[in-house]
């Protein structure tokens, strides 16, 4: 996914494919983009997937998390894709618990297997005393996660309202609970120095978008987290816009 509309470069994704791929890793809605990918965008990567015979194992742990309008679609429901398809989630976004490390894999007993026998060797399990909880939370509350979305977008607009105030060019994600901002209008080149000088300059933490990607095309994108309480994002805004972010 590519700036500045960061959708999926279906030619991209058909010249990355080659006679020793096997799987393709998938994640909408994504991070750090915010990108839900649309039912066209998925049956593209499901083409590809079926005429070369590849796995699509799938990170959907922001499924819920979705804005406006905007609709996840899994890819496994599209047609010819279950059978091929690990779908990966996670309690930690859906019901706010990051940092639990409860998540599951969904697909054919093929692929599920092949995750049960490498976890067993990896970390064998994961905050059993957490597990009884997260079931709870999926038998007795199934709405959480979307009244926590609806939540959520309040506090999009706020930051990403917000942010554009300051001057930034803030991209307003259509999912996760992240917004991807340009700090070349601030007069920085690189999202790295911007990030390590902010706390600093302003008492205040973003991410920079790097580590994300590989290809240099993103170096002055920088990364904001709304999954706070308005008081906090409001508090924020108040010290960015007190504080010289001059590059
Ligand atoms: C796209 C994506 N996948 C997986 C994870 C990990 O989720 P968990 O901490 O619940 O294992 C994260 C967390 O940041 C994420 O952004």
């Amino acid at each position: 996914l590519r700036g500045p509309d960061f959708r999926l470069d279906v030619d991209e994704l058909r010249a990355a494919v080659g006679p020793r791929t096997r799987f393709v890793l998938l994640n909408s809605p994504h991070n750090p983009t915010g990108t839900v990918l649309t039912a066209d965008e998925l049956r593209a990567v499901a083409d590809v997937a079926i005429e070369h015979d590849l796995v699509v194992i799938t990170d959907e742990v922001y499924e819920h998390l979705t804005f406006d309008t905007q609709e996840h679609i899994p890819i496994s429901t599209l047609p010819g894709m279950f059978e091929r398809t690990l779908t990966l989630s996670s309690a930690g976004k859906s019901y706010s618990v990051t940092g639990w490390k409860i998540g599951w894999a969904t697909g054919p007993a093929e692929l599920v297997g092949a995750v049960l026998a490498a976890k067993q060797w990896l970390t064998f399990t994961s905050g059993a005393p957490l597990q009884p909880a997260i079931a709870t939370a999926l038998d007795d509350e199934p709405d959480w996660p979307r009244a926590l979305a609806r939540d959520l977008q309040t506090r999009r607009d706020l930051l990403c309202d917000g942010l554009a105030k300051l001057g930034l060019d803030v991209r307003r994600p259509e999912g996760t609970y992240f917004a991807l901002a340009d700090i070349s209008s601030l007069g920085w080149k690189d999202g790295m120095e911007f990030c390590l000088a902010l706390p600093e300059r302003a008492g205040v933490v973003a991410i920079p978008a790097q580590p994300f990607h590989d290809s240099g095309a993103g170096d002055q994108l920088v990364r904001w987290a709304f999954c706070k309480e308005a008081s906090v994002i409001e508090e924020a805004l108040s010290r960015l816009s007190g504080a010289d972010l001059s590059g």
